[in-house]
């Protein structure tokens, strides 16, 4: 059996994507998988979306929460996503931050409104949708930007060596085994954004920031 059995729940009637509903042993994984890099690397991507005192964020897909605390420290308030609601449920539990709160819902059909936050956050999130609803779920975080907000996401870079990514789809599964990250750029150009940067956090993560344009062509 997979590590990824014991996280998951499938299938999830909200969506297509792989729901991850035993948080803490998602937290467990989370802790062994960044061998006591994980906060450092959170705090990183926390910095990396732009968000500022003031700022409305969205964090899409938060699973635990472990993105959306460390964004309520750069922002006004944090919203956390997730169609799992018992991943949800630790996530309430554990957070102390006031400005967060936690909601159902899914990334390819946001209910919030047009131009609603000035940041959009989501690491390790895309590659639990099929890959027909990547590009939907894009569209979705484009819409609910203001023009001129940022666009921060986090994906899983699968290690370079081959024995190293076979360990991995062995312990996790072909999502993030064949994770095609050098789609992401592209993916997200054709969703409407401009002004994209990328680069690596170690270990594990490549990032990728975006600015949705003031006036869309
Ligand atoms: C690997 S976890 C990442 C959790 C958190 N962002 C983190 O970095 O620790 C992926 C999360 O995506 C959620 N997910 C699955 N399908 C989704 C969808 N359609 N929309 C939003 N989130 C989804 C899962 O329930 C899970 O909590």
């Amino acid at each position: 059996m997979r590590l990824g059995h014991l996280m998951h729940h499938n299938p999830n009637p909200g969506t297509a994507g792989l729901t991850i509903d035993h948080g803490r042993s998602y937290d467990v994984f989370g802790a062994v998988l960044f061998g006591g890099r994980r906060g450092r690397v959170y705090r990183r991507l926390a910095e990396l979306s732009g968000a500022r005192p003031g700022d409305r964020v969205l964090d899409i897909g938060c699973g635990t929460g472990y993105l959306t605390r460390r964004l309520a420290s750069v922002a006004a308030t944090v919203v956390g996503l997730d169609p799992s609601a018992a991943v949800l449920e630790r996530a309430r539990r554990i957070t102390v931050e006031p400005n967060c709160t936690y909601a159902v819902g899914v990334a390819e059909s946001l209910t919030a409104e047009d131009d609603s936050f000035d940041v959009v956050a989501n690491c390790l999130m895309l590659h639990h949708l099929p890959e027909d609803l990547r590009a939907t779920a894009l569209r979705e975080m484009r819409r609910v930007l203001r023009p001129g907000g940022r666009l921060l996401i986090g994906e899983f870079r699968p290690p370079a060596n081959p024995i190293g990514r076979h360990l991995v789809g062995a312990l996790t599964g072909p999502a993030m085994e064949h994770n095609p990250i050098h789609l992401l750029e592209p993916m997200i150009a054709d969703s409407g954004f401009g002004q994209i940067t990328s680069g690596d956090l170690h270990p594990w993560i490549r990032y990728v920031t975006a600015i949705k344009p003031d006036t869309v062509g």
